[in-house]
């Protein structure tokens, strides 16, 4: 059987991310319990960075640890992929010696072209389209601690980027509104936005959009590889920033996500991350627990 990928959030069905994510939650409270795992033993997962990464690395290599498993940390800089030697190649032989692949870069044709060679899965870890594996941690820790998010307004306050492409098909999948504030010249593709129909607005003024939503979410303004355009950026979205001011126009019980690494002062004040509606922290603990069990679905292709 071919392998399966996780690519964009749409690799997987609505069905199949529910049981991801109650199995993640599962795994949570036997980690927190001390209970050992041995479901990935002799299993191997080769991780390859093209970008700088906190989160996703930690959790990654330390979930396969907890696993039974290894991971593999592969830098361009270090393998012949950084030396030119073609992506088809490198995923036939890479993909013939573990049992997963995980890979962060830039160009998304590159994890597609990968994984279209590749005997074993791939999972998509960014790409300047698509950040799928937050999304996992995101739905896992708003169930956590609102339940279904069904019918729910969710705001995305910023950048039309990697993550806002993902609110958009987590929408879909987990049948949400979606609100996007941003500057005009930053919203997502024209393409996304029709695809996603009804479902997903833009309203360029963050006031008008937060206006009863029940999660606020917010990125950096330049993603990895904008570095450039760092000062432009943070002129055109100065009216973007998540604040309480902002936070106290949504649903009194909203809540405050951010995939980190933030920046306080830009798109975030400075006492943003520790408000009373943000779970920034079990938001980033909830990478390692919900990739987990994306790891023992694509690997064993079941979940018990
Ligand atoms: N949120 C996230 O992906 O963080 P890292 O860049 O640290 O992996
Ligand atoms: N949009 C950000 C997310 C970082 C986790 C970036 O691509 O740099």
């Amino acid at each position: 059987m071919p392998a399966r990928h996780f690519l964009t959030l749409n690799d997987l069905t609505t069905d199949e991310l529910f049981l991801l994510l109650d199995h993640a939650s599962k795994l949570k409270r036997d980690w927190r319990q001390r209970v050992a795992r041995n479901s990935l033993k002799n299993r191997v997962l080769a991780m390859i960075f093209e970008k700088s990464s906190t989160r996703t690395r930690v959790s990654f290599e330390a979930g396969m640890t907890q696993l039974g498993g290894a991971a593999l940390f592969l830098s361009p800089r270090d393998t012949q992929l950084g030396r030119g030697e073609p992506v088809e190649d490198s995923s036939r032989v890479i993909s013939s010696m573990v049992d997963a692949v995980m890979i962060r870069t830039f160009d998304h044709q590159l994890v597609e072209r990968f994984a279209a060679m590749s005997r074993a899965p791939v999972i998509n870890a960014l790409t300047d389209d698509y950040h799928p594996c937050q999304l996992l941690a995101d739905m896992q820790t708003y169930r956590e601690h609102r339940g279904s998010i069904r019918g729910a307004t969710v705001t995305w306050v910023g950048d039309g980027n990697n993550m806002c492409n993902s609110y958009i098909n987590a929408a879909e999948q987990f049948d949400f509104n979606l609100r996007i504030a941003c500057p005009e010249g930053y919203e997502p593709s024209t393409e996304r936005l029709t695809a996603a129909g009804r479902r997903v607005r833009v309203i360029h003024d963050p006031a008008e959009a937060v206006r009863g939503s029940n999660l606020l979410v917010t990125d950096v303004w330049a993603s990895m590889g904008q570095e450039d355009e760092q000062k432009t950026r943070a002129k055109r979205f100065a009216d973007y920033q998540i604040s309480p001011s902002l936070v106290a126009l949504a649903d009194p019980d909203a809540l405050f996500m951010h995939c980190l690494p933030a920046h306080r002062g830009e798109e975030i004040s400075e006492d943003m991350l520790e408000h009373r509606s943000s779970v920034v922290w079990d938001e980033a603990e909830n990478r390692l627990h919900a990739q987990k069990a994306l790891l023992e679905f694509l690997i064993l292709g079941q979940l018990d």
